[in-house]
């Protein structure tokens, strides 16, 4: 979700209004995936080099999320959405962590939708902590393989990726879902996070699509 600040700069108004405008954006854009039929859904609202920014602005960001958890979750619960998150806990404010918790305890037999939050998160370090926790289980050298390993990173029982939109303009993968997105198709728009509607979103299903009846011919499918 890429694009806030220079969003809220282009306005004129501080970066922090333009997290919040990208915020308010993530609940229309979830409606157009439940639209399309999309079944999960992973945003990436905080990796771990987001730490480097000032001070005022990670606060900021945490604040805008704990609101964003009080005001949605109620109505994502009710629409059958189930939250997961990817990411470390460790730094976070406890507050938030426990928002969080909550919302994936209470929403967690929902199934018409999966919703990943990534937060906190780095794909670097999700793959260093499965291999910790791979290790710290005794597990047999022999016996680590691609499946076994998919099971102990934070995406657990959830299959790769399939697309991949980076708004904003930017090339990069800046360490999101290193192990899961070997395959998945990237897509990526100069469009700011906060004016990525439903049109977007079309869009970038469409070039998917499209991608894939290619791909189809090619290999004969
Ligand atoms: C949102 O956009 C990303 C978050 C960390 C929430 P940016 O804050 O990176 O916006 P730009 O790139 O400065 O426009
Ligand atoms: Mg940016």
């Amino acid at each position: 979700m890429d694009g806030n600040g220079r969003w809220a700069k282009e306005r004129g108004l501080p970066r922090l209004l333009g997290h919040r405008a990208g915020t308010e954006n993530t609940r229309r854009v979830l409606r157009a995936c439940g639209e399309f039929g999309i079944e999960i859904v992973t945003l990436y609202g905080f990796s771990t080099e987001n730490w480097q920014r000032p001070k005022g602005e990670v606060e900021g960001l945490f604040g805008i999320f704990e609101d964003a958890i009080d005001r949605e979750v109620p109505e994502l619960h009710r629409n059958g959405v189930r939250l997961r998150h990817l990411g470390r806990t460790d730094k976070l404010p406890d507050r938030l962590v426990k928002k969080i918790e909550d919302a994936m305890k209470l929403t967690k037999d929902n199934d018409r939708l999966i919703l990943n939050l990534a937060f906190n998160y780095g794909g670097r370090a999700e793959i260093v902590d499965a291999t910790r926790r791979i290790i710290a289980e005794g597990i047999d050298p022999a016996a680590i393989d691609e499946e076994l390993f998919s099971r102990y990173l934070y995406t657990a029982g959830l299959p790769d990726l399939d697309l991949f939109i980076r708004t904003g303009g930017e090339m990069r993968l800046s360490n999101f879902l290193l192990w899961q997105t070997a395959y998945a198709e990237y897509y990526t728009t100069p469009t700011y996070w906060p004016d990525f509607d439903k049109a977007e979103l079309e869009k970038a299903l469409l070039a998917y699509s499209q991608r894939k009846l290619k791909l189809g011919e090619l290999i004969g499918e």
